[in-house]
């Protein structure tokens, strides 16, 4: 027996962890994501390919917290190769902006070939007649055309997670027509931004030389794509809820104490990425306190880098930039017991985010270049209190929504400076004005209104047979 729903994603929601007795456990992966998507499969009788991290071969299919879950292996060779390689050396920095120099070689390529081959295989396997497969991000981009190939009645979804770079940038990548045509096994490709869709009708106009118009593509066999977005979201009502509970509420005390009861707690939470912006963002805080606008002893900058693709070259120089940078700042600015950042290189369950949440007075979330960024929604589910500042860099997607923040360009320091300073020094009906705002914006718009908003699109592209080749109306 197959299933209705197939959830194609690089990863599992669950990470494998080999404990030293040589029993295994899982924990949940990092990244936007898994958040994103865990909540649409609970609603949805479905199941969800992925790799769970490690290499290890002899993994069987399973069942998670009520999830089906089907583990998919990954070799060293892959692990460098599609993943370390082409997924996270050659697209990500690519597709952010070129923030980090993306590094183009052919052996990457092939494996990142071989591996959508694979999971496309599976995905065709695991598949009921006529399912619905939704295949997610930029690791699985070959997969709905590798998939459309094996199994032509199928309603595929592709939905990418990060940004989909201008046609000045993508033009950069050898293997360009490949991956648009692989997407373009899709019935609908969706995007965080209106401004990605429009990239990518422009390329496959300009490079493949299909007929376009507004969001949809035509195919010569009579197929139409629809390319648009979808801004997605977190469980609203979920974060809030965890924030209310008297336990949230305890840790949350507890923290500010921890932490010496300084005036404000700043918090910035990311993974520890070069697209995120935490280098700059310190350096910011950093000469705030070189300026005396205030002291240690009046605020607390915590940091949480949450480890990631720890393999890669880049990520290890960041890693060591921050970790210098933390230190220098704090021996130059910190006294005994009161460090200037409160640095943690870990992650953390969802009740100790937010607590934190809710211990923060200022959320600083400032990428260079960000799909979506959804740490910036769960700080404004979480302050039910209607208070608490944040600081948003424009470049986040999330910034197209929450208009009230204290919207920042991360590549200009002294501005960050003034908003950082500007949110330290807000009175409650300032907050109050803002966070209101804001928190209307994720409460009706939630995960939920994504997947369904989503979904529905999904099922009213005509099909292979479908007669309808009239440009669909425009929202
Ligand atoms: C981002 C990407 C995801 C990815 C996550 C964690 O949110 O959009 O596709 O899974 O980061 O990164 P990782 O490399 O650990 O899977």
């Amino acid at each position: 027996m197959g299933y209705d729903l197939v959830i194609v994603a690089n990863r599992l929601p669950v990470d494998r962890v080999d404990q030293p007795d040589g029993t295994s456990t899982w924990r949940p992966s990092p990244g936007g994501l898994v958040t994103a998507i865990e909540p649409v499969m609970r609603a949805n009788d479905g199941v969800w390919m992925g790799w769970p991290g490690g290499t290890e071969q002899d993994l069987e299919p399973f069942e998670d917290n009520g999830l089906e879950m089907f583990p998919m292996t990954m070799t060293a060779e892959e692990i460098e190769g599609h993943y370390e390689g082409f997924s996270n050396g050659t697209l990500w920095p690519l597709y952010h902006d070129l923030v980090a120099k993306p590094e183009f070689h052919r052996e990457w390529w092939d494996s990142y070939v071989a591996v959508n081959q694979r999971f496309a295989a599976q995905a065709a396997e695991l598949a009921n007649e006529g399912a619905l497969v939704w295949v997610h991000d930029y690791q699985m981009q070959l997969v709905p055309q590798l998939l459309r190939e094996l199994r032509p009645d199928l309603r595929i979804g592709f939905y990418l997670h990060i940004p989909f770079p201008p046609a000045e940038l993508f033009q950069q990548l050898p293997w360009r027509r490949q991956v648009l045509e692989g997407l373009l096994g899709a019935d609908l490709v969706g995007f965080q931004l209106p401004g990605g869709a429009a990239n990518f009708v422009r390329l496959v106009r300009q490079r493949v030389g299909h007929k376009t118009h507004r969001d949809m593509v035509y195919l010569p066999d009579g197929r139409t794509v629809r390319a648009a977005a979808f801004p997605i979201s977190i469980d609203t009502k979920e974060f809030e809820q965890l924030a209310q509970s008297p336990e949230v509420t305890a840790r949350a005390k507890e923290i500010r104490s921890a932490l010496g009861e300084p005036r404000k707690i700043f918090l910035g939470v990311d993974r520890l990425d070069y697209t995120k912006g935490i280098y700059a963002r310190l350096r910011a805080y950093a000469e705030l306190l070189g300026d005396e606008h205030f002291d240690v002893e009046d605020a607390v900058f915590v940091q949480v880098a949450v480890p990631s693709r720890e393999q890669v070259e880049e990520y290890q120089r960041l890693r060591d930039e921050t970790d210098r940078l933390v230190g220098r700042i704090n021996g130059d600015h910190g006294k005994i017991g009161r460090p200037a950042i409160s640095y943690l290189h870990s992650s953390y369950p969802r009740e100790e985010m937010a607590a934190l949440y809710r211990a923060a007075d200022v959320m600083v979330v400032t990428p260079y270049r960000d799909g979506m960024n959804l740490v910036a929604k769960e700080y404004v589910a979480c302050r039910y209190d209607d208070l608490g500042a944040l600081v948003l860099s424009e470049f986040a997607g999330a910034a197209d929504e929450l208009r009230q923040a204290w919207l920042v360009n991360p590549y200009d320091i002294n501005g960050m400076k003034s908003a950082l300073l500007e949110a330290y020094q807000a009175d409650d009906k300032e907050l109050t004005r803002r966070m209101r705002a804001m928190r209307k914006t994720v409460r009706s718009h939630d995960v939920n209104a994504w997947a369904e908003s989503y979904m529905s699109a999904l099922t009213a592209v005509p099909d292979a047979h479908g007669k309808t080749v009239r440009p669909a109306r425009r929202r």
